[in-house]
């Protein structure tokens, strides 16, 4: 799946918060390689490989997530998997990083944000059906 010039990291999926879940978006939280260089904070469209060889597109979100953390939260890479329900604790994944959607922001709540995750869950939807 992966293309020309395209960022691929490999990482093991770890336990979040658990709050995604609660959110209506489960992600995945992808623990990587001390020393991985990871793309400036954002929201991407990408690609999701499980350790089964299976594949799902993926809304992924890097950065310290200022929602809930003004300060002190680590940078993350996480990923929603489109059309996935399913454990992955523990498992060693690939993630191929694409397009930028935004970059991260701040909102004054979880519903705010929800709604903002929904519109780029969609927006990544409708870049990965056109191809
Ligand atoms: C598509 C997508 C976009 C996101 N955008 C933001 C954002 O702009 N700002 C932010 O604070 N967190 C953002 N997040 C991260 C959420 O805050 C995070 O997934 C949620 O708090 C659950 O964290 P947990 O997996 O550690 O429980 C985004 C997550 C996803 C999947």
């Amino acid at each position: 799946m992966a293309t020309d010039g395209e960022l691929v990291l490999e990482g093991v999926v770890v336990t979040g918060d658990h709050r995604g879940r609660e959110l209506g978006f489960p992600t995945a939280n992808v623990e990587l390689p001390a020393g991985t260089v990871l793309p400036p904070d954002g929201v991407y469209g990408g690609w999701f490989e499980r350790s089964d060889g299976s594949c799902f597109v993926a809304a992924i979100s890097v950065g310290t997530r200022p929602t809930y953390y003004r300060e002190g939260g680590g940078r993350l890479l996480e990923a929603y998997l489109l059309d996935f329900d399913g454990d992955l604790y523990g498992e060693r994944v690939r993630v191929g990083v694409g397009p930028l959607v935004r970059g991260q922001a701040r909102f004054e709540d979880s519903e705010e944000l929800t709604d903002q995750m929904r519109r780029d869950v969609e927006a990544v939807r409708a870049a990965a059906e056109r191809g």
